[in-house]
């Protein structure tokens, strides 16, 4: 599934970046070189050279079982991978600020598909611990209720948590968190080598764009106030990248 969409989107992505690198060529230039690593193979023996910036190694998903004589923090996942990445990375924030050990976290099985999750304070299993419910008091917000639960009691936290406060105290570990699984890096890398051939060039900084013009183009979206960027802004931010990466930048662009 998400290698379907991976697919679907380099595809378009080829066709629009040999329009981008011309069209952007005009931008300043320095050189920011890039590093000759190697794609990890699972599945074949052999290793290729691959000029993308990549050095994931093996790890298994790390699924614990949790303590049941201590207090927890639960949540559910809920709507799709975006979300679910806000409401892990804050639920672990939360963790950390209220000094919880153990986070039950309910759904995780895409997000554990896609990638290498190993916070060791973390249990994929449903739990039965009894908790008191705790929701977010509105969307967007940083709800400071949050961070001071009380660690001798077990709640389950309920909301989108779209908030980087929740997180900022600990980036280090949810960057960690988001590794791309093995098996999508190394999709990843190859696919990348092919276009970087089919670009005829041997080394370049990729840069993702996601420019959403899905469901929030929609009237009903609209309505509540939801906003897409406008052209003026992606420009602006792809001239950016244009500036530091020079004409080694390929835009990898996904709708
Ligand atoms: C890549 O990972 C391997 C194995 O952990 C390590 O030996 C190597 O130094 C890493 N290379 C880079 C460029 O980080
Ligand atoms: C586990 O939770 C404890 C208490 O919040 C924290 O000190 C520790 O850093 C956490 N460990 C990880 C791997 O996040
Ligand atoms: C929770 O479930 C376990 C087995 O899954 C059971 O042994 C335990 O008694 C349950 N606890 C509660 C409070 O229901
Ligand atoms: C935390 O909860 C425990 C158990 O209910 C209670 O004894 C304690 O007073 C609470 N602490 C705070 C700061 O509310
Ligand atoms: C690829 O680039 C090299 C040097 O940059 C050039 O010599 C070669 O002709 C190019 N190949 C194609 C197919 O454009
Ligand atoms: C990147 O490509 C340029 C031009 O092909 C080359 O001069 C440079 O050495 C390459 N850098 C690396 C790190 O391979
Ligand atoms: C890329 O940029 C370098 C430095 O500005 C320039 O020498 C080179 O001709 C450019 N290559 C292409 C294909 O535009």
């Amino acid at each position: 599934m998400a290698l379907k969409y991976y697919i679907r989107f380099v595809r378009l992505a080829v066709v629009v970046m040999v329009f981008l690198m011309g069209w952007l060529s005009y931008s300043k230039t320095f050189f920011v070189p890039t590093e000759v690593t190697t794609c990890f193979v699972t599945t074949e023996a052999t290793t290729v050279v691959s000029p993308i910036q990549m050095n994931y190694t093996n790890r298994p998903n790390y699924i614990r079982t949790r303590r049941s004589d201590s207090s927890t923090l639960k949540i559910g996942l809920k709507m799709r991978l975006g979300n679910m990445m806000f409401q892990y990375a804050s639920i672990l924030g939360i963790a950390a600020m209220g000094k919880f050990s153990n986070v039950v976290v309910e759904n995780g099985e895409r997000l554990k598909e896609i990638f290498s999750l190993s916070n060791t304070n973390v249990s994929f299993s449903a739990s039965n611990v009894s908790s008191t419910s705790i929701s977010e008091k509105a969307c967007c917000i940083f709800d400071k209720r949050l961070g001071t639960l009380n660690n001798s009691l077990s709640f389950r936290v309920d909301g989108y948590l779209q908030s980087w406060r929740y997180f900022e105290a600990i980036r280090d570990t949810v960057r960690k968190e988001f590794t791309f699984s093995t098996q999508i890096s190394n999709k990843a890398c190859f696919r990348l080598h092919d276009v970087l051939k089919t670009l005829n060039i041997t080394n370049a900084t990729f840069v993702g764009v996601h420019i959403r013009r899905g469901d929030f183009t929609y009237e009903s979206f609209k309505n509540v106030g939801y906003l897409t960027a406008p052209l003026e802004y992606i420009i602006k931010s792809m001239n950016i990248f244009a500036n530091l990466y020079a004409n080694r930048t390929v835009f990898v662009i996904c709708f």
